[in-house]
């Protein structure tokens, strides 16, 4: 299919059929990153709206949007990061894809180098920095490397589609400060349109 023409509804029949046959994980990310590279290649695959800042509330320059929920748990959420944007290091608890379609992201890796012994305590060492551009596509793997704090370290927005394999605001997660090693559990809240239809 061209990507002139793949929209939200491919991907999420794609991804559903994918999801179906029961992947491995790499087939999962192999597979899937491949739908969601031709999403975000095409322009017009996301409503306008869902690229825009929300404008208001305590975050003007922020926007996060859920585009798909289903049942099976695959959830498709376009964010975007204002100029210095940033969230604090956490995790995800599900497998995850990040495409941008727009601008460019800086995402900073972590894992976790204490026993996971100590309740509300860890220690994180940095892996690695990454700069994302529009047509790729970050992974979020379960356990082993799904520790992240993002940043728009530049001048404009930044849009992205997320796509998890959980319904976010149903998994307990947990924030990590760097300067204190204290862990807070959080839970994703409603997102911008969701809280529009109120
Ligand atoms: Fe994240």
């Amino acid at each position: 299919m061209s990507n002139l023409y793949y929209g939200l509804d491919d991907f999420v029949s794609d991804m559903n059929n994918l999801l179906a046959l029961g992947p491995t994980q790499q087939s999962l990310f192999d597979r899937g990153s491949r739908y969601l590279k031709q999403l975000i290649l095409n322009p017009n695959s996301i409503e306008e709206t869902f690229k825009l800042p929300y404008g208001k509330g305590p975050r003007p320059f922020h926007g996060s949007y859920l585009l798909h929920r289903g049942t099976n748990g695959l959830s498709i959420i376009s964010i975007v990061w204002g100029p210095g944007d940033h969230i604090d290091p956490h995790d995800h608890l599900t497998w995850g894809m990040i495409g941008v379609m727009e601008n460019c992201l800086t995402e900073t890796r972590f894992k976790r180098i204490d026993n996971h012994k100590r309740n509300g305590f860890a220690m994180l060492e940095k892996t690695r920095v990454d700069k994302t551009r529009p047509g790729e596509i970050s992974l979020l793997v379960p356990l082993s490397d799904e520790i992240h704090q993002i940043d728009n370290e530049t001048d404009r927005p930044t849009v992205e589609i997320h796509v998890y394999g959980e319904d976010l605001s149903k998994l307990n997660r947990h924030k990590f400060d760097l300067k204190t090693n204290v862990v807070t559990d959080f839970k994703s809240g409603k997102y911008d349109n969701e809280l529009r239809c109120r």
